[in-house]
């Protein structure tokens, strides 16, 4: 993988000023120019409306927020956030920030969370013809542990990635459909201007904005999460936003925390020809040639440093190539070094069920591609080792 620390014109990156300077602006231009597309721009006026407010989430465990993330005037995304909070703790709380698959209803069994109106996967419970029903209400609840989250003392917002952009290979309706339409009304989006990726990490950056107004929460404590590609879009998320304080990508695999020059798993030539809509155009030209790419997965993690970054995997995921992405952190630990933080403190991948130590955590559990509650105790035990929180 090519070394973060040497510029596109092979000079090297001699100081912390070149680095924070010069080098992460070329290579945030770099990864948005050849794989992501562009972000959309960041608004000038993001404003929220609350919807309701429950006491009682839980039992009284927590606080159940429903706000409305008004992404500009009429007609621009409307990002709906799910926010719980926990009751038992005084003074402002981290929290994790995730975006969901099927929609907030579909992460807690509160029937007083609504149905999402975006579109939605076909493998979503309850989902018709993209849209969502009450039959999937909690479908997704198993794989959280919201209630436990809570209980350690954090909040947790979730939002759903069809708030911004379906995720349709054929259609855009999303944040890119919208600035279409903005340039000319009978205007779409083209494939140059589009990544869902890019699209959704706009959307975490937007709901940032509004975390950032809400005086219970820690603004300086907000963690990014998400699983498979949305652990893409999460470490996409933190790579261009220092806002986010800590990101766990989880099992994110190709396009996200493994690397793009390699054999094991998902290649970028599969993963450009399932799914061309997640990068943008130019990325295609490097589907037989990765090596040629100005950067690899590392760079994306070095744009993080020194934040705390996770990886998370499965021994049965191979798809997302877990040695792959152990060497990825590797690659990125020399920007760790620079800037005087540890980072990744192995040599060897740890062993199933042990969470590494240092600012570059790896973690890997028995098992396949899905995020379940013992990831979310290797979550917790990471926020709360780099947040400082001290266990009751
Ligand atoms: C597919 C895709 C992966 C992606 C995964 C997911 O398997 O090939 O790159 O991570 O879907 O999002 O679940």
């Amino acid at each position: 993988m090519p070394d973060p620390l040497v510029f596109f014109d092979g000079t090297r990156v001699l100081s912390k000023q070149d680095w924070s300077g010069r080098r992460r602006t070329e290579l945030k231009e770099l990864l948005q120019h050849y794989m992501y597309g562009y972000l959309p721009p960041r608004p000038e006026r993001v404003e929220s409306s609350l919807v309701a407010v429950h006491k009682d989430f839980a039992g009284g465990l927590g606080t159940m927020k429903l706000v409305s993330v008004l992404t500009g005037p009429p007609g621009a995304p409307v990002i709906d956030v799910l926010l719980l909070v926990p009751n038992q703790r005084r003074g402002p709380v981290p929290v994790f920030l995730t975006m969901n698959f099927c929609g907030n209803h579909a992460v807690v069994e509160d029937p007083r969370v609504p149905i999402t109106r975006s579109w939605v996967y076909a493998s979503c419970r309850g989902a018709m013809d993209g849209h969502a029903s009450e039959a999937g209400r909690g479908s997704q609840a198993a794989e959280w542990a919201v209630e436990k989250t809570l209980e350690r003392g954090y909040a947790l917002a979730t939002f759903s990635s069809g708030d911004i952009d379906s995720d349709r290979k054929e259609l855009s309706d999303g944040v890119y459909a919208w600035l279409a339409r903005q340039k000319n009304p009978g205007g779409k989006p083209t494939p140059e201007h589009r990544g869902s990726i890019a699209a959704w990490a706009w959307g975490f950056h937007r709901v940032v904005d509004f975390l950032m107004t809400e005086p219970n929460l820690d603004s300086q404590r907000i963690a990014a999460v998400g699983h498979s590609r949305n652990g893409k879009t999460a470490l996409l998320a933190a790579a261009l936003d220092e806002r986010i304080a800590l990101v766990i990508p989880h099992q994110a695999g190709c396009g996200g925390t493994a690397p793009s020059r390699t054999k094991v798993g998902e290649s970028i030539e599969q993963i450009n020809s399932v799914f061309p809509h997640w990068f943008c155009r130019s990325f295609k030209e490097f589907n037989k040639t990765p090596e040629k790419l100005p950067f690899d997965q590392n760079a994306l993690v070095a744009l993080c440093a020194p934040r705390p970054v996770l990886f998370s995997n499965a021994e049965e995921d191979l798809w997302s190539n877990p040695p792959g992405q152990f060497s990825v952190l590797k690659a990125a630990d020399s920007v760790y070094k620079l800037l005087g933080v540890d980072g990744l403190e192995t040599e060897e991948m740890p062993r199933q069920g042990e969470l590494s130590s240092g600012k570059l955590g790896y973690f890997i559990r028995r098992g396949k591609h899905s995020m379940t509650p013992e990831d979310w105790q290797a979550f917790l035990a990471f926020a709360d080792r780099h947040f400082n929180v001290k266990r009751r």
